[in-house]
């Protein structure tokens, strides 16, 4: 006979608790601001743990963000843009292409919590498209597409959304592009942000990932248009580069 053991009480702290710490996660937390770092050192996930399409077997080393993470992640990111920006109108401005499905999961998001609040606020989504890759390599000429007359940006919150940040220079030229209509307000989020080698990295206000810098795909990241079908951010392969190179 063993006698029962006195239930411990677990990890659970009263709201009041959970709220004090919450709100010490402001923009000073440098926690809050890194988002989740993935190790230089980590080599992935193995992509058999995972369903993924089979066209592209053989073209991924290995998975770096699952999909699930992803959205719980965007969730809490989703959280802090409300805190800040929720207390206007917002205006997404979605980075295309390859911001097309976090800004489509992350206004998602803010609509749920939109719903259950009571200071609902109107959002509206719009889109610009970015080119600067080819292949794997960013090229030197930067365009702006579909952004010719952005004066309905004046006097709004805007959120910026973008998919993936190396050095901050494209966003740097976006910003600038951006400012010049006068906004209320203007905040960055980014899904991910590369650790490039660079003196004083340039960080989005709202941060989902910092991750090695080696070319990802998926999450409607592509290798000259192809991976965008593929839910999981992986790291594409040295055969699968070849194989869809131009
Ligand atoms: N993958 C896809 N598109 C990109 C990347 C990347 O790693 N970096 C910049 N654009
Ligand atoms: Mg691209």
């Amino acid at each position: 006979y063993k006698k029962p053991a006195t239930p411990v009480r677990l990890g659970h702290r009263n709201l009041s608790e959970c709220v004090s710490e919450n709100n010490m996660a402001n923009d000073a937390s440098p926690k809050r601001r890194d988002g989740i770092v993935i190790d230089d050192n980590w080599s992935g996930y193995s992509l058999d743990l995972f369903s993924y399409p089979s066209h592209y077997a053989g073209d991924l080393d290995c998975v770096i963000v699952p999909h699930g993470v992803i959205m719980d992640r965007t969730e809490r990111l989703a959280r802090d843009i409300m805190d800040d920006l929720g207390n206007k109108d917002i205006v997404v401005l979605c980075v295309l292409k390859g911001g097309y499905q976090f800004s489509a999961d992350l206004v998602d998001k803010i609509k749920v919590l939109s719903c259950n609040s009571n200071r609902t606020i109107p959002m509206r989504v719009h889109f610009i498209r970015l080119k600067s890759y080819m292949n794997d390599k960013a090229t030197e000429d930067l365009h702006i597409v579909g952004a010719e007359d952005l004066s309905f940006l004046t006097g709004k919150n805007v959120l910026i959304v973008e998919a993936i940040v190396g050095t901050g220079k494209t966003m740097k030229t976006l910003l600038k592009h951006v400012e010049a209509f006068k906004p209320n307000m203007i905040k960055v989020a980014g899904l991910l942000v590369k650790r490039v080698a660079q003196n004083s990295p340039w960080l989005p206000d709202y941060v989902g990932f910092q991750i090695p810098n080696r070319f990802v795909v998926g999450y409607a990241l592509d290798y000259n248009e192809y991976f965008r079908d593929l839910n999981h951010i992986c790291i594409i392969s040295e055969s699968g580069k070849l194989k869809y190179k131009v």
